[in-house]
């Protein structure tokens, strides 16, 4: 039951943002490194870096600093219609700390809530200036470090998998691309976009009614949407979402209101919240996992025959591995703490929710998208449509707290109003740093948490197989149930049974 804008930041900058390019400010996009990593070679490093979604960005007249869009309304002489409003606008450049409160430092990248008269952000990881990182993450792992004790109720620091094309969508009408953050889209089918398809959405657009900087146009863009993490200190959830296809909406296709469960997208998604799936001590300050501190997210796409089959959770906190809470729900039987079709179909069930994710494709839709590719996400955001009460609050914020799946954190029903979150939380932030993916365990396994105190290695039925020859380096599987490659470690290190599926070439 997730609000129909649940990713979609509606706090835009006022003087925002075409499709060309401006040249009144330069674009340098912050560098953030990320690696990738292989169970037999270890880790390499990624020059990667991160770029300003173009909705944030200044639109102006292709030949002064008119601007084309201000507040939430664009000018009706440089766009009387959508055809010339592309052409006479373009997009321009970011001053990404200044302006937008972004900063980055070696692999880490903050995001400060409010900075001057701008409301949040959203970047994508990059490649290279061009290119989005895509990242194929079926049967693969993902980890990232995050320190989210400075977030509170209300605001979301989300990192997430939408399926963008790699270039953003370049094209004739569309010459800024992915340098200039263009061709986002998400399982919300966002129509806050100022262009979708390198052309500008201005029919019949409207101003938002509670936030001044934006507004929605007639049609949306809908494509698949992994939520790794969408979380305050107070309560996360992990999410995939899924549609029946991607690109452009309009009208009912794009599920607003009443036409929620016959959209394109699934909307709600199947959710992994521990404290709405019944552990209320697992995540937050001084909990299991402690949320005043850093802590290490691990993600594990598993695969049975190229068909996504679960999506695993762990943690890494003070060198310790966390298994993710198990759930505690009447009609979750048995107890899982993973996400798996099974338990989507329960979960909707006890919930009394539409089970909108798996008549679009469920798990399998899922891991087809992660096979394809997807573009990184990384935001932070209030929420004008429920604030954020579907995160870390009661929701719907009328219903009886004792019915199945209404409470989802212990944030107040009036916590979330992003007039009181603007005026007195503006300083917040959120930190991610340590993006890795690659082979299941390869992430988990670089990180060193392998010791005896360690009491959940990485369990991997499904493991790609390894070398068969050679003498493995460090921290490499060596063996477990369905491995078959070498058990031989290079010397200095002694392969070791950590449990049934895993074995680790660990140091002597
Ligand atoms: C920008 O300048 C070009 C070349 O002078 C002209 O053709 C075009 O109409 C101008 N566009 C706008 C929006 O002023
Ligand atoms: C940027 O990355 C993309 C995708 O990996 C690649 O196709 C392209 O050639 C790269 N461009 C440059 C300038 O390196
Ligand atoms: C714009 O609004 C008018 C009047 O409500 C409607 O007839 C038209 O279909 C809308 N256009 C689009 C593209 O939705
Ligand atoms: C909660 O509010 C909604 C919208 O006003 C209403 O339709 C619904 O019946 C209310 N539910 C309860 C349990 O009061
Ligand atoms: C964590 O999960 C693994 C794999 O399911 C299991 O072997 C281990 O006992 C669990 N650890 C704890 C502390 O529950």
């Amino acid at each position: 039951m997730f609000p129909a804008a649940a990713l979609i930041s509606l706090c835009l900058l006022a003087v925002a943002s075409a499709q060309q390019v401006g040249t009144q400010v330069a674009e340098n996009h912050p560098t953030m490194s990320s690696q990738k990593c292989t169970t037999s070679g270890g880790c390499s490093t990624l020059s990667t870096s991160v770029v300003l979604d173009g909705n944030w960005r200044w639109l102006h007249s292709v030949n002064s600093t008119t601007n084309c869009y201000t507040g939430n309304t664009w000018d009706a002489t440089l766009c009387p219609d959508p055809t010339t409003c592309t052409k006479n606008c373009a997009l321009d450049g970011a001053d990404y700390g200044g302006t937008y409160g972004i900063s980055t430092s070696g692999n880490a990248l903050t995001l400060k809530f409010v900075t001057g008269a701008n409301i949040g952000s959203r970047v994508y990881l990059m490649a290279n200036s061009t290119n989005y990182q895509m990242l194929q993450l079926l049967n693969q792992e993902f980890s990232f470090d995050v320190d989210m004790s400075n977030l509170g109720c209300g605001l979301n620091g989300a990192l997430y998998l939408s399926e963008m094309p790699s270039d953003g969508g370049l094209s004739a009408t569309n010459t800024a691309g992915a340098k200039y953050g263009t061709g986002y889209c998400d399982s919300q089918c966002p129509q806050d976009l100022k262009f979708i398809g390198g052309v500008a959405n201005i029919v019949n657009w409207t101003g938002s009614a509670t936030d001044s900087n934006s507004g929605a146009g007639s049609f949306g863009t809908c494509c698949n949407e992994m939520d790794i993490w969408e979380a305050n200190k107070n309560a996360a959830a992990y999410t995939p979402h899924v549609c029946s296809s991607n690109g452009k909406c309009s009208g009912t296709q794009c599920g607003n209101g009443a036409d929620r469960p016959n959209g394109i997208c699934d909307k709600d998604g199947c959710d992994f919240n521990s404290y709405r799936m019944g552990d209320q001590t697992f995540l937050g300050p001084g909990l299991t996992v402690d949320t005043s501190k850093k802590f290490t997210v691990v993600t594990q796409f598993v695969a049975a025959s190229g068909t996504l089959t679960e999506i695993r959770r762990l943690y890494v906190q003070n060198g310790k591995v966390i298994n993710n809470s198990n759930t505690n729900i009447a009609g979750i039987s048995p107890a899982v703490n993973s996400i798996t079709d099974t338990f989507c179909n329960q979960q909707k069930t006890a919930f009394g929710d539409t089970n909108s994710f798996e008549t679009r494709g469920g798990l399998a839709a899922m891991g087809q998208a992660l096979g394809r590719g997807m573009v990184l996400a990384l935001s932070i955001w209030d929420d004008h449509a429920a604030g954020m009460y579907w995160l870390d609050s009661t929701y719907p914020t009328n219903a009886s707290t004792s019915s199945p799946g209404v409470t989802r954190g212990p944030c107040s029903t009036t916590s979330g109003d992003p007039k009181t979150v603007e005026a007195s939380e503006g300083s917040n932030s959120v930190t991610f740093s340590n993006i890795k993916f690659g082979d299941i365990g390869s992430t988990l396994s670089s990180t060193g948490v392998v010791s005896s105190t360690s009491s959940s290695p990485p369990t991997n039925p499904t493991q790609p197989s390894g070398p068969s020859g050679g003498n493995l380096a460090v921290w490499s599987q060596c063996g477990g149930q369905e491995w078959t490659g070498s058990g031989t470690c290079v010397s200095g290190t002694t392969c070791t049974v950590l449990n049934p599926f895993y074995s680790q070439c660990i140091p002597n």
